[in-house]
């Protein structure tokens, strides 16, 4: 018998045992969370001073690990899972989104060809298609047409490959292979996240190349001043290639009129994108539908699970029209990468829909989550997050110290205390240095607005009738 070589692994009988710990211990963070400060108060350094300088030079025992987790680390995390989260907008998790993680990481597949792992291609293919459905997206964008959906790791990314297609389309291909001539033009509103910037920065059209249309009054852009520009630029002997529309803006949850952008995009033959990364998710809901209206004219489209569907970072579904463009943008075939399924035609090989090479199953913790919540499971808790936002909405109306800084469609208050920008600052300040929430702010008509984004996972009416309470016993300080 050959002699047991030697291991320094965890063998399956720990890994049985501290698997059980970690998950006990997540268990007891989620019971005991509310107790803890939202916003972590630690200082710059203060972590890593808490940190050994040295790595171990010998193996430590996993109670140790976990030990520290609890000791050094989570003095230092924010608690995006604190159902008394209201920050920026949610990243939320759910148990089955976990458990689907951890099953991906236990898989530890790299699904860059179908070949490498064909379930972690077709059911991520399969579940992009459900929520075709579930959303009332347009049939086209189905991967049983010309169309298709693939999950990128963020929006920004989704919106980077958006606009390297719609480069390439509108140049015969031609920047693939000689590089661009600083004649491209993309198009956005003021309000559009910061992404499209970076993506045209990274795509190389330039940031002077960006042109910023104006918004109306509810930060929704303006589609007669989207036309002007797109035809001065064209009179101009530019060659615009790309406009990026919201559903759901990032400061305000303003949303851009999409079927009037699109007939001028479909008009004009300039590529259209979609991003709805926070607010598509409401799509669930046939009531909110309306958010949509329009998309049928967009070549892409994106939203992330990874903000409000309960599927833990990072999860954005990205969807084309034409898959051809895209993979046509994007692809390059080594031979070491060649295989018989590809050249069938009869696969998606999805590292042709993406910036990497390498990608992992992600496609496991979003079919985790619509299996155990349901179409109906799912409603249930956006339907209530919007509930929830608008009743404090109307509390914020009720109370003459206050004013909204701008509509509220689904589940984002912006708002601001009457005082000046000192106060509010003040004021968000004091709410954050309590431990009890956390909200953050924007700027909209150049005045300083607090902003509170209902979305974590187990948000009630109880929190939010607390931070409602503790805003307006804080104002009364002022
Ligand atoms: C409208 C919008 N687009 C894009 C993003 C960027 O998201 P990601 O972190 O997935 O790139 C955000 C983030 O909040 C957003 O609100």
């Amino acid at each position: 018998m050959a002699p047991e070589e030697k291991s320094f692994h965890m063998t399956t009988e720990e890994f049985r045992r501290y698997g059980r710990a970690v998950v006990d211990w997540i268990a007891d963070y989620y019971d005991r969370i509310e107790s803890l400060p939202v916003l972590s108060p630690v200082q710059p350094g203060e972590i890593r001073a808490a940190l050994p300088a040295a790595p171990p030079a010998t193996g430590e025992p996993f109670d140790a690990i976990l030990r520290d987790v609890e000791r050094v680390l989570l003095p230092g995390i924010t608690h995006w899972q604190s159902p008394n989260f209201f920050a920026y907008f949610p990243a939320n998790a759910s148990p089955p989104a976990i458990l689907g993680e951890l099953l991906s990481a236990g898989f530890g597949v790299q699904g860059m060809l179908w070949a490498t792992s064909p379930a972690c291609t077709e059911l991520e293919t399969h579940v992009l298609d459900w929520l075709v459905g579930m959303l009332g997206l347009p049939e086209k964008f189905l991967s049983t047409g010309a169309g298709g959906g693939v999950i990128q790791d963020t929006a920004s990314s989704a919106t980077l490959c958006a606009l390297l297609a719609a480069r390439e389309r509108a140049t015969g291909f031609a920047v693939n292979q000689r590089g661009g001539d600083a004649r491209l033009t993309a198009y956005t509103s003021t309000q559009a996240h910061s992404s499209v910037e970076k993506a045209v920065k990274i795509a190389g059209l330039g940031r002077e190349n960006l042109r910023l249309i104006e918004v109306d009054d509810k930060f929704a852009m303006r589609p007669e001043a989207l036309a002007r520009a797109l035809d001065a630029d064209r009179r101009a002997g530019r060659v615009p290639c790309f406009v990026c529309a919201t559903v759901g803006s990032t400061s305000s949850n303003a949303l851009d009129p999409v079927a009037e952008i699109g007939a001028i995009c479909k008009e004009r033959g300039v590529w259209l994108h979609v991003d709805a990364a926070m607010s598509g998710t409401a799509a669930l809901c046939p009531e909110f539908r309306f958010i949509h209206g329009g998309v049928e004219l967009a070549d892409s489209y994106c939203f992330n699970p990874h903000k409000w569907m309960f599927t833990n970072f990072d999860c954005d579904c990205f969807y084309v029209a034409d898959r051809r463009a895209l993979i046509e943008a994007l692809s390059v075939l080594p031979e070491y990468l060649r295989t018989s399924a590809a050249e069938s035609g009869a696969v998606f090989d999805y590292r042709n829909w993406q910036i990497p090479l390498g990608r992992r199953f992600r496609a496991l913790k979003l079919w985790f989550v619509i299996r155990h919540y349901g179409v109906e499971g799912l409603r249930h808790h956006i339907r209530r997050h919007v509930e929830l936002a608008q009743q404090f909405a109307a509390w914020v109306r009720a109370d003459e110290r206050f004013e909204l800084a701008a509509p509220a469609p689904l589940n984002l208050v912006c708002f601001r205390h009457r005082g000046s920008d000192a106060a509010n600052q003040t004021l968000l300040d004091r709410l954050n240095q309590s431990g009890a929430l956390y909200l953050t702010h924007t700027r909209l008509n150049d005045r300083l607005t607090l902003r509170l984004s209902v979305g974590q996972t187990r948000t009630e009416a109880r929190h939010v009738q607390r931070a409602w309470q503790r805003i307006q016993q804080e104002a009364s300080r002022l």
